[in-house]
């Protein structure tokens, strides 16, 4: 598959198929990830694979498995959600959140090294790292989209980014931007339908 093709059939993939991936695919995928620029020229990322279902469970027990009709309500109401599209988009995915990732063959997770506050940044130089490992985590996706292969993508909420540092044992150092789960689209998925871009408006030639 070309980059483009890649680029162009890649989407988020919250349902999957039983059964795991080769041990070489994983590491073609994160041979990708590996490839992304770096702000510091370190690359100091770690990948954790998790294929062990105890662990997987531990790790996501704390995401709730269900969401109620009124919860998804409060939240489009909470969230100022006024698009129609943006709404079912977030309708689809937010049920899914558990399992997701309790479904996918392998829960991949990045760690990135993060000097500084993350969440009290002086300048926009202190999320390079952040940036960069976001850059590692699309080369994955598209890596894996190249292999036939569908994602998932949990931003940790609350003190999920902590319950992971326990279950998974990560240095203090280490912050894991998301959780990914991984594995072979479900067959006859319906992709989510995204917002209409013109590209015409967002382009723009010499000012805006
Ligand atoms: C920074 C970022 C955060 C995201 N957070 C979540 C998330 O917490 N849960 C989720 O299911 N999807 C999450 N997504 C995936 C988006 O919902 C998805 O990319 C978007 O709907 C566009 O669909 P596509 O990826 O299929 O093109 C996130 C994506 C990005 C880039």
């Amino acid at each position: 598959m070309d980059l483009y093709e890649a680029i162009n059939t890649r989407r988020t993939v919250r349902e999957f198929e039983a059964g795991p991936i080769p041990d070489d695919v994983i590491g073609r995928l994160i041979s990708a990830a590996f490839r992304a620029p770096t702000n510091d020229h370190m690359r100091d990322w770690h990948y954790i694979v998790i294929t062990d279902r105890k662990v997987a469970a531990k790790l996501i027990d704390i995401i709730p498995s269900s969401v109620s009709d009124e919860d998804m309500d409060a939240l489009i109401r909470d969230w100022d959600l006024s698009d129609p599209v943006q709404q079912e988009c977030y309708r689809s995915a937010v049920p899914k959140q558990y399992r997701m990732l309790y479904d996918a063959a392998a829960i991949i997770v990045p760690l990135l090294r993060q000097k500084t506050d993350i969440l009290h940044p002086d300048n926009l130089s202190h999320l390079n790292g952040f940036a960069s490992i976001w850059c590692s985590i699309e080369n994955l996706f598209l890596a894996a989209a190249a292999e036939g292969l569908g994602c998932s993508l949990r931003i940790p909420l609350g003190s999920e980014g902590e319950h992971a540092r326990k279950v998974l044992g990560f240095p203090d150092e280490y912050l894991m931007p998301c959780l990914i789960g991984i594995g072979r689209p479900k067959a006859g998925l319906e992709p989510v339908r995204q917002k209409d871009i013109d590209l015409s408006e967002r382009i723009h030639r010499d000012r805006f």
